[in-house]
């Protein structure tokens, strides 16, 4: 599979590298997992807002935020307390293959983005494994991916994430700022009711 470079150090775009029907078998996967992990509604610290995203994990830990304690990493789903279900197999073997990181992931992150939902522009700051990178895995409506530099102010481009696109940030692209300007609705049928679900692969803890 050709390898599109871009000049963000470190950051790397599959185009396509999931068939059509690799992106159904993940897909399937997922819903059937999400039975034993709904989703949920994360809430912002502090001010308590929810998030335009619904989110789960899958793996040992997974990441949550609400009101009360804010960002953090933890083993159990905040509304039934039973630990996540376990990692897609699909998605270790991305790992495996593309992240050049030897330890395993430790939590996928499952983001369902709705035609009006988007993600404001954050550096990824809560694993302590800092050395690991950050797999993305896209299902579904394309994503107008921003991706810019470690500082907020620093120019940013526009990526677009299409379903069965895997991207990593790794290297100085780890800790960049990056979001979701917006998705564009009808422009996959993978999902049954549309938008996107992304899927973010990281080691939180070191080795
Ligand atoms: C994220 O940065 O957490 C999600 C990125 C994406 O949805 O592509
Ligand atoms: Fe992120």
């Amino acid at each position: 599979m050709a390898q599109a470079a871009t000049d963000l150090e470190g950051f790397r775009l599959w185009p396509g590298f999931l068939s059509r029907a690799e992106q159904e078998a993940l897909r399937d996967d997922v819903f059937a997992r999400m039975r034993g992990g709904p989703l949920y509604i994360p809430r912002m610290p502090k001010s308590g807002q929810p998030m335009r995203v619904r989110m789960t994990n899958f793996g040992p830990l997974g990441w949550v935020t609400d009101k009360e304690q804010g960002y953090r990493y933890q083993a159990t789903h905040p509304d039934t307390g039973k630990p996540w279900p376990e990692m897609p197999p699909r998605v270790l073997e991305l790992w495996s293959e593309l992240s050049g990181y030897s330890a395993p992931p430790e939590a996928c992150l499952v983001n369902l983005y709705e035609s009006d939902a988007r993600m404001g522009l954050h550096i990824d700051a809560d694993e302590a494994a800092w050395d690991a990178p950050v797999l993305s895995i896209s299902l579904g409506d394309t994503a107008l991916f921003r991706i810019g530099g470690p500082v907020r102010s620093d120019p940013t481009r526009s990526v677009r994430l299409a379903s069965g696109d895997v991207c990593l940030l790794g290297g100085a692209s780890r800790r960049f700022y990056h979001g979701v300007d917006r998705i564009l609705p009808g422009t996959s049928r993978l999902l049954p009711k549309g938008g996107r679900i992304n899927l973010t692969v990281r080691r939180v803890t070191p080795p």
